[in-house]
């Protein structure tokens, strides 16, 4: 069986505003293996990119982790100096970030700019050395060697973000995170890209953490995942499980937004409302005003917690549910 690469237990993450605390990351927690795919899927807003960023502890100024645990490779990340931290950062963990395809500096080639970052990981590699490496590496995601002597404007959407993904990869991480890593391209370009990722990934075993908010392509690109609302995981296991037998009623209505390729036409139900402020204090179920499955046994003001439905499959029950 494949070893655990991270392991996230109990995390707590929130954002100290002048209006009060926002609560991002509650009690979260997942296991990602070996070679393994994980999903996490919500809409906007629901915490995804609060989760990453905690994960490289890379959060902005007034983020803080409250409690928890991070653990890459069995090391805890949660309390590392940023020292500790730097040390992990690109070799242990690397982000493909939300929008990171305009990340890239104007007035350098973007070859420079991933020798950059293989120079301060490999300080002993020889130039030479460095440029194979950024060649196979472009080669791996699909650009020409050549690539790497141009500047990031004259290339074109989808190249800056193979190039992304080249310099994610450009520190042997153990696991890449890719944050809504195609959300500013074009469908065509889009699919092309994932197919990249996932093709890199099964080549190199690379752990990957793929963030979404579109469920189907959760379903293309991972072997587990979670689906988060309000900061929380409300449910979690092996993808084809969850997509043939959703639990949870946001995990089902998210389903029924999405359109599928296969099978008959059906009516698509939107959900309706909008997710939580996550600034206000939230007892028992966070789902329960835009639920359409609310019925009168509901106990929405209840207590909620994961249960195991299924082998791995772990849905939040409200305490007068569980068995
Ligand atoms: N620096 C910050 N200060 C205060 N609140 C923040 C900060 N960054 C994010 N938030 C809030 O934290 C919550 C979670 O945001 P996050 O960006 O993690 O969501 P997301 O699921 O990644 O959304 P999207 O799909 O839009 O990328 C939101 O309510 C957001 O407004
Ligand atoms: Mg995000």
């Amino acid at each position: 069986m494949s070893k655990d690469v991270l392991v996230v237990k109990d995390l707590n993450m929130h954002y100290e505003t002048l209006s009060g605390d926002v609560s991002a990351v509650k009690n979260v927690s997942f296991t990602v293996k070996e070679g393994e795919s994980f999903g996490l899927v919500g809409e906007s807003g629901c915490g995804k990119t609060s989760v990453a960023m905690s994960l490289l502890q890379l959060q902005a100024d007034n983020a803080k982790i409250s409690s928890g645990s991070i653990k890459l490779d069995g090391l805890e990340m949660v309390g590392m100096s940023e020292s500790e931290l730097r040390e992990v950062r690109w070799d242990g963990i690397s982000i493909v970030f939300q929008g990171a395809m305009n990340a890239w500096n104007p007035v350098i080639k973007v070859g420079e700019q991933i020798r950059e970052a293989i120079r301060e990981h490999y300080p002993d590699n020889t130039k030479v050395e460095n440029t194979e490496k950024i060649a196979s590496l472009f080669k791996m995601v699909g650009l020409d060697s050549s690539i790497m002597d141009r500047f990031p404007h004259e290339l074109s959407g989808g190249m800056k973000q193979r190039a992304v993904i080249a310099l994610a990869l450009s520190c042997d991480p153990k696991l890449v995170i890719a944050d809504e890593p195609t959300t500013a391209l074009d469908v065509v370009i889009q699919d092309q890209i994932l197919k990249e990722i996932k093709k890199v990934q099964e080549l190199l075993g690379l752990s990957l953490i793929y963030i979404s908010h579109d469920i189907a392509v959760i379903a293309e690109m991972t072997d587990k995942m979670a689906v988060m609302y309000a900061g929380s995981i409300v449910e979690k296991g092996p993808t084809s499980e969850i997509f043939a037998n959703p639990q949870h009623s946001y995990t089902q209505s998210l389903l029924a937004s999405t359109p599928s390729v296969v099978g008959d036409k059906v009516k698509l139900n939107s959900l309706e409302g909008e997710p939580p402020s996550l600034i206000n204090q939230i007892d028992g179920c966070s789902f329960a005003p835009r639920c359409p499955n609310r019925t009168t046994t509901c106990h929405p003001e209840l207590d909620m917690e994961l249960v195991e439905v299924g082998p791995e499959h772990f849905v939040d029950i409200c305490s007068a549910n569980r068995n």
